[in-house]
């Protein structure tokens, strides 16, 4: 009879990540850890530190990019203005600009020496152990939410992603590929459906006539391979901050027709209380067909200085 399995599913980091998350979660003899991505705060260059801290975990860890990560702060303006013209201009220029190379060194920093932790996006891996094998599925990176395609110039030379329609037809051809006995997605924003509230797990709370979200292509993926009978146990995503603007919090999970949804974006995920430094992560245990999520605030010793920060 297989073991449960235990992963660690780390939130938007922003700068937030340090010794002391590898020495807890080594700790906790997780079978594998998923960061949602955002490691990048808005400073250039705070990304790979962070990635260069992920490298030291010896615990498998596996990195989706957020909209934050590889990201120049131009490029992220044109984003934020929805702006496909702008996108296009910025990525014609210096290859400093081209997320492909910022990415690259992204991944590089998080192989480290050992390789335990990798970088991917549309794409599978096999997490084997004494538990039941579990196919994980690496969504689109990059994901800004909401019903744009965005980052599309850097999707389109690397994936050949034009439309959330190609997207969401990659995202199935994945999804209909895993044949593990669980099947876990790991994505930077979740999907769309899960409510249009400002206060839904991934709701609009920046704009006054709220809304849903959520990544239409994952949505569709998600329900097409459902159609064709493949059960997901669990989606795993952040970007849309627990705390939402105007008062209130998101679920930080919901179970909906036997798949577990995780909002892992608690923000900044390192903070005090009182005298004690806590530390964010949502643990999830997989058991016969069935995933369960709760909190971890992992104390540690205050330090010096925190870095934080939301967006
Ligand atoms: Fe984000």
């Amino acid at each position: 009879m297989p073991r449960p399995a235990r992963l660690a599913v780390v939130g938007d980091v922003h700068l937030a990540f340090g010794s002391e998350d590898v020495r807890a979660l080594d700790r906790q003899g997780y079978d594998a850890v998923l960061f949602v991505g955002d490691l990048a705060g808005y400073r250039p260059g705070g990304g790979l530190e962070v990635a260069r801290h992920i490298a030291q975990l010896r615990t498998p860890a596996y990195v989706i990019p957020g909209n934050h990560d590889g990201v120049h702060p131009a490029q992220l303006v044109a984003e934020v203005l929805e702006s496909d013209a702008a996108a296009r201009l910025l990525d014609r220029g210096p290859l400093l600009l081209r997320q492909e190379a910022r990415l690259a060194a992204l991944a590089e920093a998080l192989r480290g020496d050992g390789g335990a932790a990798l970088l991917g996006g549309y794409s599978r891996h096999r997490l084997e152990g004494a538990h039941a094998p579990i196919d994980l599925v690496l969504a689109r990176p990059c994901s800004f939410g909401g019903p744009r395609l965005s980052f599309r110039p850097y999707l389109e030379r690397t994936f050949g992603i034009t439309s959330l329609a190609s997207s969401a037809a990659r995202l199935t051809e994945l999804l209909l590929a895993c044949d593990a006995a669980h099947l876990v997605v790991l994505a930077h924003n979740g999907p769309a459906g899960l409510g249009a509230r400002r206060h839904d797990m991934f709701g609009c709370d920046f704009r006054r006539e709220e809304g849903d979200f959520g990544d239409p292509d994952l949505r569709d993926a998600l329900e097409a391979a459902r159609a064709r009978g493949r059960t997901v146990t669990a989606v795993v995503a952040g970007h849309m901050h627990h705390a939402v603007r105007g008062g209130g919090r998101r679920p930080m999970s919901r179970e909906v027709d036997g798949t577990l949804y995780v909002n892992a974006a608690r923000v900044p995920r390192v903070f005090r209380e009182g005298a004690r430094e806590l530390r964010h992560h949502v643990r999830i245990e997989i058991d016969r067909g069935r995933a369960r999520a709760e909190e971890v605030l992992a104390s540690t010793a205050p330090a010096a200085s925190l870095d934080g920060g939301g967006g």
